[in-house]
């Protein structure tokens, strides 16, 4: 197999590179990333550079750009998980989100449409979905209710995999997960954010009343979901993604609170998100009945180790803080010579 992947500088795309090396050595992995502000090669350090991981430093909104790469790389198969990612980013400001979401997934779409690509698979997100109330679940015929920018966005490019499958037969896969937690995720986002607040001594910022509902999922468990869809998904299909793990901010706030040995006085109440959804939960029937897809990680000893990795890696994420990861591309290419 012979594949590329955008984004993958990114928290999950790396995730899922370092996961596929491991249960596929045969597979030959291109990385294509912008690396915007969220993208860090530090990520990939471990897995990239060799001849089975090559990395291409590129826009997914280039066209001639992407064309090069594809007629250089040959790929068997696409996943598209470059984004801009962050909900308040893009209350601040939409324009980027839309360009990179949208027009950017056009774009990599065409790209891989003209160079044949047996498999094309669109990470979306359940976020497409908008928001839930005291309950139900989101399955995959639920109505498309965007609440954010970011949200919009994702679905506009998750609508366009739909569109290029029915117009032009392009084989497009869908996978829409719940929120992601794990190593190398941005510290703009709630757990690694909050972790990295309580180290320092700080308060951690609860959005409104903090009973807002996300259904958390580890990395690795959405590295197996993608492999799967990847390989035995049906061409046109959408699968949802789920962790089973419904969980209010304030409890995620507390377990990080007590994991961090703080107590409660360092919780601070904020005004709220804009347009803050108030809960998702996943349906993932489909990809357990067609695919055998659970997810495996039990959340309490997942969160765990996702804290000890935080303290275990405090230089990679002080770089981050510092600004220094930025400069970890150039530093990469002079130590290979390049
Ligand atoms: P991230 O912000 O950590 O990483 C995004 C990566 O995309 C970065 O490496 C960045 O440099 C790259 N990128 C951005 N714009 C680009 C462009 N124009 N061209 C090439 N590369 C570009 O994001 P993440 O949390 O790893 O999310 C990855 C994907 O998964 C996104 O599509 C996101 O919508 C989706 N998703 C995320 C979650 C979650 O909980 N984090 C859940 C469901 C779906
Ligand atoms: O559901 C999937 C989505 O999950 C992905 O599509 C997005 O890319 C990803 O960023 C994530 O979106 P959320 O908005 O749910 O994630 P975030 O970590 O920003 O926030 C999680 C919850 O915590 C949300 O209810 C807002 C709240 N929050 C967040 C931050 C950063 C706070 O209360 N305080 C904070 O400082």
């Amino acid at each position: 197999m012979k594949l590329l992947v955008t984004g993958a500088a990114g928290f999950i795309g790396s995730n899922f590179v370092r996961y596929a090396m491991k249960v596929h050595p045969d597979w030959e992995i291109a990385v294509v990333d912008k690396l915007t502000y969220a993208g860090n090669l530090a990520n990939l350090e471990d897995v990239a550079g060799g001849p089975k991981c090559r990395f291409h430093r590129a826009d997914i909104c280039d066209a001639e750009g992407m064309d090069r790469i594809f007629s250089s790389e040959r790929p068997d198969a696409v996943i598209n998980f470059a984004a801009e990612t962050h909900v308040d980013r893009s209350i601040d400001d939409p324009s980027l989100f839309l360009k990179t979401n949208i027009v950017g997934t056009q774009t990599l779409m065409d790209a891989s449409r003209k160079a044949g690509v047996d498999r094309y698979l669109q990470i979306s997100t359940d976020e497409v979905y908008g928001s839930l109330g005291a309950t139900g679940l989101f399955t995959e015929e639920s109505p498309l209710k965007p609440n954010s920018p970011y949200a919009a966005s994702k679905t506009s490019a998750d609508l366009l995999a739909r569109a290029y499958f029915k117009t032009y037969g392009f084989p497009t896969l869908v996978t829409r997960c719940s929120n992601n937690y794990g190593p190398y995720q941005f510290p703009e986002k709630l757990i690694p954010f909050f972790v990295t607040l309580l180290h320092e001594g700080k308060q951690v910022p609860v959005y409104g009343d903090g009973m807002n509902v996300r259904d958390w999922i580890h990395v690795d468990d959405h590295s197996r979901a993608v492999e799967a869809v990847l390989l035995r998904g049906r061409p046109g299909g959408i699968y949802n993604i789920g962790g089973g793990n419904e969980r209010t901010n304030i409890e995620i706030t507390k377990f990080l609170i007590e994991a961090m040995g703080k107590d409660a006085s360092v919780m601070k109440f904020v005004p709220d998100r804009p347009g803050h959804d108030r809960r998702y939960a996943i349906d993932d029937t489909r990809i357990r009945a067609e695919l055998g897809v659970v997810p495996q990680v039990p959340f309490q000893e997942g969160l765990a180790a996702t804290v000890r990795w935080y303290l275990d890696n405090e230089s990679w994420w002080q770089a981050v803080r510092s600004g220094d990861y930025l400069n970890f591309y150039d530093r990469w290419y002079s130590k290979a010579g390049r």
